[in-house]
């Protein structure tokens, strides 16, 4: 059966000296709950390695926040999924909405990624999400649909069945507005169905859809109540210990 999961995505947030104190907090706090989820951090690519150090997986999964789509070479600033995952990293959250819209990231790109994810052992957590023109103007279960085949058709389903997805409408995120349960569940279920028509049943089944948009303790177990909910990818939450954790006890 597939796993529940609450994610953290920091975004561009905390210095590495803040981040190695706030994953050490939020994994102490772990040690001292029974999560009854599967709990990651994805931190920015400098606080891999520290943070790796005073964790431990099995407690608390570590990831990152994008990788380069090629796997080395002269592509100066960039950071290879290679590299995440010789700090210890086991996840890499690739196409979140900010990456397709302020850096250009396309399915092509995205394909290139996730391969390479995937060859050197990472989990990728999967993103797409409509903006609100797409949600208003009613064609947002296509556009969903249309990300997750042109970023990960490609795959053969046993690759398929290593990914996470994670449905984030754009107009949810960072803006206080969440998509409600019954929104997310329907568009949920709409993913769920989109890649049973391609993998079958059992793959989509296998396969956790996790929310995100402005999750936060209060509205945490309503969406995961919903039966196609899986857990949720959570950013400004994430990044104080007591909101991260009054989600993980949502489950
Ligand atoms: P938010 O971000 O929880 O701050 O809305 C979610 C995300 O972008 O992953």
């Amino acid at each position: 059966m597939r796993k529940n999961i609450v994610a953290g995505n920091w975004k561009m947030n905390t210095t590495v000296p803040e981040g190695v104190a706030l994953a050490k907090e939020v994994y102490e706090a772990l040690k001292a709950t029974k999560a009854n989820c599967d709990v990651i951090i994805c931190t920015p690519f400098t606080h891999l390695c520290p943070v790796a150090a005073v964790i431990d997986q099995n407690v608390l999964g570590l990831g990152a926040e994008n990788c380069a789509d090629h796997k080395s070479g002269a592509y100066t600033g960039e950071v290879s999924a290679p590299m995440v995952a010789s700090t210890g990293a086991k996840y890499v959250i690739l196409g979140h909405s900010e990456r397709r819209q302020y850096y250009g990231e396309t399915a092509e790109t995205l394909r290139e990624k996730v391969a390479l994810a995937l060859e050197n052992g990472l989990t990728p957590i999967f993103c797409i999400g409509e903006v609100l023109e797409q949600r208003d103007n009613g064609t947002y279960n296509e556009v969903v649909a249309k990300q997750v085949e042109e970023g990960l058709f490609n795959l053969s389903a046993e690759d398929f069945g290593k990914v996470i997805l994670a449905y984030e409408p754009v107009w949810a995120i960072g803006t206080g507005k969440t998509a409600t349960a019954d929104q997310a569940e329907d568009m949920h279920a709409h993913i769920r169905a989109t890649v049973a028509a391609k993998y079958g049943k059992e793959v989509a089944e296998n396969t956790s859809i996790l929310y995100g948009g402005s999750c936060k303790p209060s509205n945490a177990a309503e969406l995961f109540a919903k039966p196609d909910v899986d857990g949720g990818l959570i950013g400004g939450a994430a990044l104080k210990c007591a909101d991260f954790m009054g989600i993980v006890k949502a489950f």
